[in-house]
C-alpha cells in the first residue's frame, strides 16, 4: 500500500507528488478509482470489496471522521491486492490538493463517500455541512472535469425521500427531505444531474442507501463513531459492550406490528458489493446510464423491537431498554424498492438481519472501543487469513 499523510507518521494535509507518482504505478488491475472518504465506514469496506474485484483504489480522506487504521485493516485483509491501494489524507474542500491526486494518476471513476452524516449536527450546524457536502462534491466535480474523468458513483441517501406515506419507496417518490443533510444530498443529486444535462458524456449513479449496518464477518473493519452514536445499532452496539446503560426506543406506539419503527437494514458488505455493481454499470459501454438513482437496501422491513431482538440473540447479551418519545421528523415505516437495482445494476442484497447482528456483534467484541480499543494496534497490519 502506498501512503501519504498520516497513514505514515506525516500529518500534513496535502499529498507529496513523489508519494503520488508511486500510488499510481504498477501493473495488474486495469481499472483505477478514486474512492473519497474511503477510510469510513461504508467506504472501508467498499475499497475492499473493490480490490478483490480486481480494481486499483486511491483513498483519499481527511481522517475527519474516521481512523488511518481502518485502511491499513483494509490492505492487511487484501492480502496480494494490497498493492493497488494508495492513501492520501487530503479534505475534499482544499482544491489544491485534490488536483495534486488528479495530475499524479489516472482515473477511470471516482466513488464519492467523503462527507459528514450526522443528521442532528446537520440541523445545528447547517453551513459545515453545506460546506462538506456541497462545496466538496463541487470542487470534486470540477477537478474531475478538468482531467476527462467523467464517471461517478455517487453516496446520496434516503434521507432524500423524507418520510414517504408508503413504502416499499421506489426512486420515483417525491423527494422531500426533513433536514439540512438530507438537502445537503439532494442538492449535490440535483448538481449531478445538470452536469449530465450540460455534456452528456458524464455517467453518474446515485445510490441511495437505507439503513447501512453490520461489518466485515472478520471481525477487524466496522463503524466507529465519533461521540454519541446518531443510530440504532451504533447504540445497541455500545450497550452490548457496556459504553452505555440502555436503549431509548423512539415511541412504540406507531402503527406498525409492534409499535415501533420499520427501517429497512442493509448489511454493509452488500452495500459494498453495490457501488462494485455501479461501476461495473458505468464501465459497461453498452449501457447509456446517464444520471441514474438507485435504492440500495433489503427490501424487507424491520422494527426497532425486531433488530434489537435479533442483536441480543447474536451477541448473548441482554439490552435494556427505555420506551421514549417518538423522535421528531422520524419516518414510522421506510424501506426500500429494489426493483431498479435488481434489474439494472444485477444487484441484490444477500444478508439478512440475523448475518447483519452477527457481523456487528463479532466487531463490536473485538474492538468494543472501535479503532481506537486498546489492542487494536496487534491488528495493524498483520490479519491472518
Ligand atoms: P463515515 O463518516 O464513516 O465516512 C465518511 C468519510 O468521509 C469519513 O472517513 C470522513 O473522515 C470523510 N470526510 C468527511 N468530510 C471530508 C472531507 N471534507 N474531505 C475528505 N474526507 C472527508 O460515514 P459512512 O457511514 O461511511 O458514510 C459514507 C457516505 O454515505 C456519506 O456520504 C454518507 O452521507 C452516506 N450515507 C451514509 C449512511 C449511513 O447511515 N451510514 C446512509 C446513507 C448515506
Ligand atoms: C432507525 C430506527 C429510530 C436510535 C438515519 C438517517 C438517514 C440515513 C440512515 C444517512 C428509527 C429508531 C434510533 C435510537 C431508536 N443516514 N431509534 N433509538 O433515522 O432511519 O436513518 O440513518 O444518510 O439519513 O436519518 O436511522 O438508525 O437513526 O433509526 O429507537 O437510539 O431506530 O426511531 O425507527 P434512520 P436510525
Amino acid at each position: 500500500m502506498v501512503v501519504n499523510g498520516a497513514v505514515n507518521g506525516s500529518s500534513g494535509s496535502s499529498p507529496s507528488r513523489a508519494a503520488l507518482a508511486n500510488g499510481s504505478s504498477g501493473s495488474g488491475p486495469t481499472r483505477t478509482v478514486l474512492v473519497t472518504g474511503g477510510a469510513g465506514y461504508i467506504g472501508s469496506h467498499a475499497v475492499l470489496q473493490l480490490l478483490a474485484a480486481g480494481f486499483r483504489a486511491v483513498v483519499v480522506d481527511s481522517l475527519e471522521n474516521s481512523s488511518d487504521l481502518a485502511v491499513r485493516r483494509v490492505a492487511a485483509l487484501a492480502g496480494d491486492h494490497a498493492r493497488n491501494l494508495a492513501f492520501h489524507k487530503v479534505d475534499i474542500r482544499d482544491e489544491d490538493a485534490l488536483e495534486t491526486v488528479f495530475a499524479s494518476s489516472r482515473f477511470d471513476a471516482v466513488i464519492h463517500f467523503a462527507g459528514l452524516k450526522a443528521v442532528g449536527e446537520s440541523v445545528q450546524k447547517p453551513l459545515l455541512y453545506y460546506d462538506h457536502n456541497i462545496l466538496g462534491t463541487i470542487n470534486l466535480l470540477k477537478v474531475m472535469a478538468a482531467h476527462g474523468c467523467k464517471k461517478l458513483v455517487f453516496s446520496s441517501s434516503a434521507a432524500v425521500y423524507g418520510s414517504p406515506k408508503n413504502s416499499p419507496c421506489t426512486e420515483e417518490f417525491p423527494l422531500t427531505p426533513h433536514n439540512p443533510y438530507g438537502r445537503t444530498k439532494l442538492i449535490a443529486e440535483e448538481i449531478c444531474r445538470d452536469i449530465y444535462r450540460s455534456d452528456s458524456e458524464w455517467r453518474i449513479i446515485l445510490l441511495r442507501y437505507f439503513n447501512p449496518v453490520g461489518a466485515h464477518p472478520s471481525g477487524y473493519l466496522g463503524e466507529d463513531p465519533r461521540g454519541t452514536p446518531n443510530n440504532l445499532m451504533p447504540f445497541v452496539q455500545q450497550v452490548a459492550v457496556g459504553r452505555r446503560p440502555s436503549v431509548t426506543i423512539f415511541g412504540n406506539n406507531y402503527a406498525t406490528k409492534d409499535g415501533t419503527g420499520v427501517r429497512d437494514y442493509i448489511h454493509v458488505l452488500d452495500l459494498a458489493d453495490g457501488h462494485v455493481a455501479a461501476l461495473r454499470k458505468l464501465f459497461d459501454s453498452s449501457s447509456n446510464i446517464g444520471c441514474e438513482p438507485y435504492n440500495l437496501g433489503t427490501g424487507k422491513g424491520t422494527s426497532v423491537l425486531e433488530i434489537v431482538n435479533a442483536f441480543e440473540k447474536a451477541s448473548g447479551k441482554k439490552i435494556p431498554l427505555v420506551i421514549g418519545q417518538r423522535r421528531p421528523g422520524d419516518a414510522e415505516v421506510l424501506f426500500a424498492g429494489t426493483g431498479k437495482a435488481e434489474r439494472e445494476l444485477h444487484w441484490k442484497a444477500k444478508y439478512g438481519i440475523t448475518e447483519m447482528c452477527r457481523d456487528q456483534w463479532n466487531w463490536a467484541s473485538k474492538n468494543p472501543y472501535g479503532y481506537a480499543s486498546p489492542d487494536s494496534t496487534k491488528q495493524n497490519g498483520s490479519i491472518s487469513h
